[in-house]
């Protein structure tokens, strides 16, 4: 008898790139992994499963499968995979870490360029039959300082694009050493005096329990009146409420938001305010950033369910 393939459970929708990485070599099976109960029952039978952001990868999902080998996850951020309940469970857990670095670096400067110049609102104005210059005036980028907290890959990449428009680049990390900064053309500072000194400012660090709340209500005290906030990293890195409360009072401009603490969701106190350009989760979603997510995860995964090694992040 023909010896049976391993079973890989695709729980969102991936690229279809991912699939011909796969080729015959494995056999599909899809679920919605947000439907918990499908999620746990389908997980018994595979040897791998493949999310995105939406499917909550936790202990119980490790307790109720029964041959899982690799958790393969199409994108960066592995904050909704349990990483050490998988360890315990001896599931080796793969993720795309540079899949989508350039889309989301690319949708924050999109945050950021359409916060200064009012185009959401714009475009709204215009197509409800006003025609409203004074009102929609905006900010030049050039010249201002912008602050990046968090200097990783996406921060890096944000940061050589915004240098490009005549800005003076400085950065919070307190893991990148002074010598890389310097090697990049930017003024490494303590968060106070980023928040200090920004005129825009963009936060690109994972969510984690030290990054979670990190820009909250005594943090937005300390920036600049006027400053305008990029979030396109995670919900809650800066605090939904405080945030609505700093544009309210006037004191931040504007932002630019693309992560929620409850996602998915359609309600939140920023959709309520003109300076806030929202968008639902779409750093990553761009046909390549899609398309390299779910091919490098097939081959991380193949390598994974092969036993070979797995490269690292
Ligand atoms: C990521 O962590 O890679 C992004 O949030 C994109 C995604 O949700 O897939």
């Amino acid at each position: 008898p023909a010896a049976t393939k391993p079973v890989v459970l695709m729980a969102e929708k991936l690229a279809p790139s991912t699939l011909e990485v796969f080729g015959d070599e494995v056999e599909i099976r899809t679920v919605d992994g947000t439907d918990r109960a499908a999620l746990l029952d389908a997980v018994g039978g595979a040897d791998a499963l493949l999310v995105r952001s939406a499917t909550q990868v936790d202990a119980e999902v490790f307790g109720a499968a029964k041959q899982l080998t690799v958790v393969g996850r199409a994108g960066v951020g592995l904050d909704n995979v349990d990483v050490p309940a998988a360890t315990a469970a001896g599931v080796m857990v793969v993720n795309a870490p540079v899949s989508n670095i350039v889309s989301a670096a690319e949708h924050a400067l999109a945050l950021l360029l359409a916060t200064a110049r009012h185009i959401p609102q714009a475009d709204a104005s215009l197509r409800a039959g006003k025609w409203e210059r004074s009102k929609l005036s905006g900010v030049e980028i050039q010249g201002k300082t912008v602050g990046v907290i968090g200097l990783g890959k996406i921060g890096q990449l944000f940061a050589s694009r915004i240098a490009a428009f005549g800005t003076h680049v400085i950065a919070y990390d307190p893991y990148l050493p002074q010598a890389r900064a310097t090697q990049l053309g930017i003024e490494l500072v303590e968060l106070d005096e980023l928040l200090r000194r920004s005129d825009m400012m963009t936060i690109h660090l994972p969510k984690t329990p030290e990054t979670q709340g990190l820009i909250g209500k005594e943090a937005l005290a300390r920036t600049k009146p006027g400053v305008i906030i990029v979030n396109a990293a995670r919900g809650g890195l800066v605090d939904e409420d405080a945030l609505a409360e700093a544009v309210r009072s006037g004191h931040v401009a504007g932002a630019g938001v693309d992560v929620f603490v409850t996602e998915p969701t359609t309600s939140s106190p920023l959709f309520e305010l003109p300076q806030v350009t929202v968008t639902p989760h779409l750093g990553a979603s761009t046909a390549e950033a899609q398309d390299r997510a779910g091919t490098d995860v097939a081959h991380s995964v193949l390598a994974g369910l092969r036993g070979d090694f797995v490269p690292d992040a």
